[in-house]
């Protein structure tokens, strides 16, 4: 039988996307807001602009008082819209265009010190949550259909196996002109995978009536066709219960 509970009209426009490193998220999420015409809210660039604000003031990465003190301070943005599907989001930082800064080797090995801080998940969840309110949107990261926003009607959760995200990130690497070895990669990959998993605050989890795809063996326009049937069933069904068909 399907999941009713999520058919509050705020939440009609609204599909999460959550799921560990490499299993496709941003790309089917950027493709889904195009499609649609939503706006596309990448959690991660958050937690990634946060870690670089903390970097650059010489911060302690687990000291959260001074992290949000910092980001009180300055003004932080992010371009929700979907442009080219294939750039990241755009975030300014004091009106300097840190979109790649955030992409760093650096940034990527300390977001999870502070990602995992309480203070800054319910800051950043606070403002996710302010930025959903505001225009339908799908909303991509690793807690959006389990915390961020629980009611949204459409929940999915992407996953692939570890061999297929290594060569995903490795392809996705070569392409910024990193190079890493595929030992490094599977390293970084299943060191993500563990800490994001296992923290205490919000850890990775299938959110509660979400439908799980394997990317694996997937292409990524099927993997975007899955979704929008889902999608476009959950639609119908809250018509019909609202007898708007
Ligand atoms: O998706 P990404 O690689 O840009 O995410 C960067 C980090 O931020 C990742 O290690 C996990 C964390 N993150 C999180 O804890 N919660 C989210 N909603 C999004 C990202």
């Amino acid at each position: 039988m399907m999941n009713t509970s999520n058919m509050d009209p705020e939440n009609i426009n609204i599909i999460t996307i959550d799921g560990p490193a490499g299993s496709g998220k941003s790309t089917i999420a950027k493709m889904l807001a195009k499609e649609l015409g939503l706006i596309y809210i990448d959690t991660g660039a958050m937690y990634r602009a946060l870690t670089l604000l903390a970097l650059k003031n010489n911060i302690d990465l687990n000291d959260e008082k001074s992290i949000l003190l910092a980001a009180d301070k300055s003004i932080l943005e992010f371009d929700n819209s979907v442009g080219d599907i294939n750039k990241y989001t755009k975030v300014l930082l004091n009106g300097k265009d840190i979109t790649l800064d955030i992409r760093s080797k650096k940034v990527g090995e300390a977001v999870s010190i502070v990602s995992k801080l309480s203070k800054i998940r319910k800051y950043l969840v606070k403002l996710q949550r302010e930025m959903a309110s505001k225009s339908p949107c799908v909303l991509e990261g690793r807690d959006t259909g389990s915390v961020v926003c629980p009611s949204a009607i459409c929940k999915i959760y992407l996953t692939a196996s570890i061999e297929e995200r290594v060569k995903r990130r490795e392809k996705q690497l070569c392409e910024n002109n990193q190079l890493l070895s595929k030992e490094q990669i599977k390293c970084e990959i299943e060191s993500r995978d563990r800490i994001d998993s296992s923290r205490q605050d919000s850890p990775l989890i299938v959110p509660d009536g979400s439908a799980v795809i394997d990317t694996s063996c997937m292409s990524i326009n099927d993997v975007f066709s899955s979704i929008k049937k889902i999608y476009n069933g959950k639609i119908n069904l809250y018509k019909k219960i609202n007898h708007q068909v």
